[in-house]
């Protein structure tokens, strides 16, 4: 038996942030970065509720530590608010969900509400039951899984991604797309899956670049805040792959941003994956397939599977190039012997994330460490 379920109410459209107004006269605590702060965008958020009856908590960081998590749930518990909204990229988010989770259970504060607002197109976080919180000393990024996590209400505004600089559209960017196609290439990709999949792929394809080049392009902002979503709905039945076990593991011990991570992985993860050796359209697996036809959505030409696959490769190297992205770990400044020093670690982090489970392709150490060395 399968099922599919989305639990989150998507606001979106005209005045999408009116929603808020519900809010009217009710304690709401709100989880966001010091960038929200100092910018005056938490103004867009706070102007919509009552004065005096909210508190702001403005310390997460990028890969928020559980140390962060512990600090939001005293804060929690001890103002007992009847909404928790999140406002910021991944981190918020992923915070805010582990804030809201614990303090739920250690306050039997049950009835909160919690709205999601991301301000990147990227994880997709304010639809999914993932939130992933960095253990600062072992230098490991866990996932925490559970549909208690989920938003129930994420608004999307696309004014609100307008001040990304252009470096973290794209890294944000190649995230959603890393979505995408693992939740296609998954073990647990179904029809329903695959449709968001596919149509997350194709805005990213034609959206991307607009946003990286203009941040006045308020369209292909809107475009690919939708299909950061949609590629979280996706990913949230289907789950993830090697690309993300691998970057989850460089993330904790390295600092890389994780978009970036990802898209540097991304060619090497699905040449791995499509694992094509000979010409001889029998022997390829089923990955290369679906690879190929996402290919095909994307409007790439190619008269075979095996074409199809290296020409979305190239396409997504060269989306990478002209958004002026690394293509290394050393090139992202990471020393060459700090790298030799943790590949081991990461392998084997690797191995043990949740994400490998539904890989189309099943990894060994070798494997992994082979990847890690075309990364270097
Ligand atoms: N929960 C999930 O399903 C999921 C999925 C993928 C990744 N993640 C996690 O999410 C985190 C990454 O999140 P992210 O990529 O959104 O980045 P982020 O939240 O870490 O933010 C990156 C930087 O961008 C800044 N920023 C955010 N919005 C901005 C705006 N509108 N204008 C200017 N600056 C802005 C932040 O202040 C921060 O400095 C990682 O920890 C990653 O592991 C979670
Ligand atoms: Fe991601």
């Amino acid at each position: 038996m399968k099922t599919f379920e989305i639990k989150t109410k998507v606001v979106f459209g005209e005045d999408a942030l009116g929603y808020l107004t519900t809010l009217k006269d009710q304690k709401v605590f709100i989880v966001t970065d010091p960038f929200m702060v100092k910018s005056g965008m938490i103004e867009r958020i706070t102007s919509k509720l009552t004065t005096g009856n909210y508190e702001i908590f403005q310390d997460v960081v990028p890969d928020p530590p559980m140390e962060l998590v512990v600090e939001g749930v005293s804060k929690v518990t001890a103002y007992r608010p009847d909404a928790v909204v999140a406002l910021g990229g991944g981190s918020a988010i992923d915070a805010a969900k582990a804030i809201m989770n614990f303090s739920k259970k250690a306050a039997n504060l049950m009835d909160m509400e919690f709205i999601a607002i991301p301000t990147t197109s990227g994880t997709g976080s304010e639809v999914t039951n993932f939130a992933v919180i960095t253990d600062k000393q072992k230098g490991v990024k866990y996932p925490l899984v559970s549909s208690e996590l989920l938003p129930q209400v994420a608004i999307l505004e696309p004014e609100l991604v307008r001040s990304l600089p252009s470096a973290i559209v794209a890294d944000t960017g190649m995230d959603v797309l890393t979505h995408a196609v693992e939740a296609y290439v998954s073990t647990k990709a179904t029809d329903f899956s695959d449709a968001l999949a596919e149509k997350a792929v194709t805005l990213v394809f034609e959206y991307l670049l607009r946003s990286y080049q203009s941040s006045d392009d308020i369209e292909a902002k809107e475009k690919m805040h939708a299909a950061s979503c949609l590629a979280g709905m996706a990913f949230n039945e289907a789950s993830l792959g090697l690309n993300h076990a691998i970057a989850h593991n460089i993330g904790g011990k390295l600092h890389i941003p994780h978009g970036r991570t990802n898209a540097i992985l991304l060619p090497y993860v699905m040449e791995y994956n499509s694992k094509m050796e000979g010409y001889n359209p029998r022997t390829y697996t089923y990955a290369a397939k679906r690879y190929a036809k996402l290919a095909k959505l994307c409007g790439i030409q190619g008269a075979t599977t095996r074409t199809l696959v290296k020409g979305f490769i190239s396409e997504i190297q060269r989306l990478e190039r002209e958004m002026k992205m690394p293509s290394s770990i050393k090139e992202c400044g990471v020393k060459e012997e700090v790298y030799l020093e943790n590949k081991k670690e990461i392998a084997q982090g690797a191995l043990l994330d949740a994400c490998m489970d539904t890989n189309p392709r099943e990894a060994t150490l070798s494997d992994v460490l082979e990847i890690l060395h075309q990364i270097r």
